[in-house]
């Protein structure tokens, strides 16, 4: 329970690590607090126009996701319970991070790498959907939207033989915050005031 209660605690302080900030810093563009959506996430970073910079924010948030997960993975081999705990620590941070004032992004990079630790099919097939939804419709909030939507009920219907319930529960729970933090942009969207991939900070 200590190694857990510890593995918890790193997983969290991991995910605190805010990507957008300072892959910003190190190219010299503008903190991506200060523009756009406000959010520190490769969507907005990508409004600053510099795409290498939004890229590195997006393996660096989803990477840290990911190693957080695989270690609990390689320590806690058969208590998918503590795996599951280490999976939300790491997605909270980067919501609610440590260095910002227990503010921080939306979590969709983040989300993506923990399950493709959790499990690498899921992950890829969302990862599918948000690339479908992006390329048809260019909000990356939807695409992450419905993503997150189908998350559990992909899950349910790729494992249903056997079936996880601290996985499932921690996919339900991920995909309800993240649909959460992306409130101001269902409100955008649905007054069209939303901003597509692509364009510019204003
Ligand atoms: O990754 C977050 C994305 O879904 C929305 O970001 O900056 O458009 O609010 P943003």
């Amino acid at each position: 329970i200590l190694y857990s209660a510890f593995a918890t605690v790193l997983a969290y302080l991991m995910g605190s690590i805010p990507f957008a900030i300072i892959v910003s810093k190190l190219f010299g563009l503008q903190d991506p607090r200060q523009f756009g959506s406000g959010n520190p996430g490769a969507t907005n970073v990508l409004r600053s126009g510099n795409k290498k910079a939004a890229a590195l924010t997006l393996i660096g948030d989803a990477f840290k996701g990911w190693l957080a997960v695989f270690i609990a993975q390689q320590l806690f081999t058969h208590y998918s319970t503590t795996i599951a705990i280490v999976a939300i620590a790491v997605f909270l941070g980067h919501i609610y991070s440590l260095f910002l004032h227990f503010k921080g992004g939306k979590g969709v990079a983040t989300a993506i790498g923990v399950l493709l630790a959790l499990s690498p099919l899921l992950a890829l097939s969302l990862i599918i959907i948000w690339v479908l939804m992006a390329v048809l419709f260019r909000y990356s909030s939807l695409a992450a939207i419905v993503a997150a939507a189908a998350a559990p009920l992909l899950y349910l219907q790729l494992y249903s033989y056997h079936l996880n319930n601290a996985y499932l529960a921690t996919i339900a729970f991920i995909s309800i915050v993240l649909i959460y933090k992306h409130k101001t942009n269902i409100q955008k969207l649905l007054t069209g005031q939303e901003s597509k991939i692509g364009a510019k900070k204003k």
